[in-house]
């Protein structure tokens, strides 16, 4: 091993590794940026203070992320296939892509973008399918210097909506519709619903998936493949500094409407290499696959920016796991010989509860290393994992991280340290978690719970709220001085390995991703004859977490079942389908203090079902409510 410590790989490298990283943190990374193409070296590697809070990475640094990503293997290996594209109907054929050609993909439509208008600062949403064109517009986005906010497409029109004009999007990217298992969905209507809300938009530009024959509004609409007829093939990197933001993502919290959670350039880069190669231990010539979409952070990492930095060849995945059955995953991994395999705990779980079958009709012997990322995995759903899908063959790495850390934080390296079924384990080399009590106190022993904080900057540290300063500074510098909070949970066993428990906020996790209470409240409420609403989380087999409902109505349910798809609709409408409630239980009030405020835990306790821990409901305004609450649980 270099004793630069960009790639560990042994157990006594990582703690050589860490060692160093703590000692000297500057030094640490400073080492790890040199692997990349900057245009001009870094005059410090960094500043911060979690006060206010600030942080920057190798300050004075200029770079474009996308010579890191496209250029410099297209002068190694132009060659290698970067992207195989597996498409949603296994009848379809699959498209390899590679690096020169992605390169010149990026380099044309980054012209397009131009051609617009469009430059440095600029900020373009994405809103597309898992198709080649939205890495391909993304990493256009990159190389002119333009803001990128992907917006998964299972978001409705008014959560587009108000994503856009968050961000005062100057762009739109899109496609006329998608595939989504065996249905055919729109993507461009509902654009063009969301733009009757938005003023900032200028251009949409379309890409054509599946044929349709979609309404172009003159002068703001065009087809990309018409556009592209018109541009060039090469086109100049935009020289970025350092910390001008990359990209904008949009994240649920415990209030209010998602926050853009904002990353920079060079410390994005820098971390989403080096987590990529050293969690994984990526092998040059592998195969790897990440089956998240780019909607969400892990696409960003670990599709988009991490694999493409370190010249991996990936697969990209449009379909669903289980179209046109639940072997598709399987199939993939056959069909393209995946190497590494990067899953959620949700899809093992589904896809464990129908059956071996599928599995066994495909050879699986190419997978040297699996992961899974967004939520706690349970036990038994990792032991599947690992003994049906790796064989008892291969190490996997439950990885721990958010959309706020830009890169996995916690996590073993594929076998280099050890795994535990249900541990996250250990942090990486450059990064200093905490568990801290209530009171703000650092744990220090082993065997103890508490709230899980960083409190040391890493690259890839969120550097604010987009437009709302403040807001960040609230929502992860203030609970704790000098502390990062991440809003979870979690325990360290007696060797030191971090478990994840779960949000200590308003926060659900319903199949990994990440929805606010209140923002469901605030849907419900919209739907006619709500009164007030109260959402929680509880436990799902599949899901992770369900969403459980409580609703006041105006008048008494006449059909619930109506009344029910009133609600949902409501939701779907203001959110997405994604986020619709599992369950929805109609009651005449809720349990609140004398203050006004809901208690929660009540709630989340009749929901799971926990009725002999409700806890003292004696300083309830009125504590009938609960035995009604109790009576109608579902
Ligand atoms: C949860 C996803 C347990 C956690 C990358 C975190 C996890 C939230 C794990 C972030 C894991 C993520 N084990 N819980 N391995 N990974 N989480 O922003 O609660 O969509 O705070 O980022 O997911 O979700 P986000």
């Amino acid at each position: 091993m270099s004793n630069d410590f960009s790639r560990v790989r042994t157990a006594e490298d990582y703690t050589a590794a860490r060692a160093a990283s703590i000692e000297d943190p500057e030094a640490f990374w400073a080492a790890q940026a040199e692997r990349f193409t900057w245009r001009r070296r870094w005059d410090r590697v960094l500043e911060w203070e979690f006060e206010t809070p600030s942080v920057k990475w190798f300050i004075g640094g200029r770079l474009n992320i996308t010579e890191n990503c496209l250029d410099r293997h297209v002068e190694a290996h132009g060659d290698r296939t970067a992207l195989i594209w597996e498409p949603n109907d296994p009848k379809e054929q699959a498209r390899r892509i590679t690096y020169s050609e992605l390169h010149e993909r990026v380099c044309r439509y980054a012209n397009v973008l131009k051609a617009k208008g469009i430059g440095k600062g600029d900020r373009v949403v994405v809103y597309m399918p898992m198709i080649p064109d939205l890495v391909v517009g993304v990493l256009a986005c990159a190389r002119i210097g333009a803001i990128h906010s992907v917006v998964f497409c299972g978001f409705s029109a008014r959560s587009l909506a108000d994503r856009i004009n968050d961000a005062g999007a100057k762009a739109v990217l899109c496609s006329d519709g998608m595939f989504r298992g065996p249905k055919e969905m729109p993507v461009k209507s509902v654009v063009d619903e969301a733009l009757e809300q938005c003023t900032t938009v200028e251009h949409v530009l379309v890409s054509r998936r599946v044929g349709w024959d979609v309404s172009m509004q003159p002068g703001r609409d065009t087809w990309l493949a018409d556009e592209l007829e018109h541009v060039d093939a090469t086109c100049p990197a935009e020289e970025m500094d350092s910390e001008d933001p990359l990209f904008i993502l949009y994240t649920s919290g415990s209030t209010g409407k998602p926050k853009g959670v904002v990353h920079t350039i060079g410390g994005y880069m820098v971390y989403t290499d080096y987590s990529f190669r050293n969690v994984f231990q990526y092998e040059e010539g592998q195969v790897f696959w990440c089956t998240a979409d780019v909607g969400w952070i892990t696409g960003h990492s670990y599709i988009t920016y991490g694999p493409l930095l370190a010249g991996a060849t990936q697969v990209m995945f449009e379909g669903v796991p289980t179209f046109p059955d639940p072997g598709r995953f399987w199939q993939v991994v056959d069909k393209h010989r995946v190497n590494v395999f990067y899953t959620a705990p949700t899809a093992i779980r589904s896809l464990m509860a129908c059956g071996l079958d599928h599995v066994l009709s495909y050879d699986l012997h190419s997978l040297k290393v699996l992961g899974t990322v967004g939520e706690p995995i349970n036990e038994e759903a990792w032991h599947w994992y690992k003994t049906h899908i790796g064989k008892d063959r291969c190490p996997v790495v439950d990885t721990w991280w958010q959309t706020e850390t830009g890169g996995i934080l916690i996590s073993s390296l594929a076998g280099v340290t050890d795994e535990k079924p249900g541990h996250a384990a250990h942090p990486l080399p450059g990064v200093q978690p905490v568990l801290l009590n209530a009171e703000g106190g650092e744990i220090t022993g082993n065997g103890e719970e508490g709230l899980l904080c960083m409190k040391f900057p890493w690259p890839s540290i969120l550097r604010t709220t987009w437009g709302d300063h403040e807001r960040c500074r609230q929502t992860y510098f203030s609970a704790f001085k000098g502390m990062y909070f991440t809003g979870d949970g979690a325990k360290r066993d007696l060797d030191g390995r971090y478990r994840i428990i779960g949000r200590v906020d308003d926060v659900i996790n319903v199949s990994g991703h990440r929805f606010g209470t209140a923002e469901i409240e605030s849907a419900i409420n919209q739907a006619k004859g709500v009164v007030e609403s109260a959402v929680v989380g509880y436990p799902h087999d599949i899901k992770g977490q369900g969403i459980y409902a409580y609703v006041i109505t105006e008048a008494p349910v006449g059909d619930p079942e109506d009344m029910r798809g009133h609600i949902v609709e409501a939701v779907r409408q203001a959110i997405g389908p994604i986020a619709k409630p599992d369950k929805i239980q109609f009651v005449s009030g809720l349990p609140k203090t004398r203050s006004g405020k809901i208690m929660r835990r009540i709630l989340r306790k009749v929901a799971e079902g926990e009725l002999d821990k409700l806890g003292d409901t004696s300083t309830l305004l009125d504590p009938k409510v609960v035995d009604e609450i109790q009576e109608g649980r579902l």
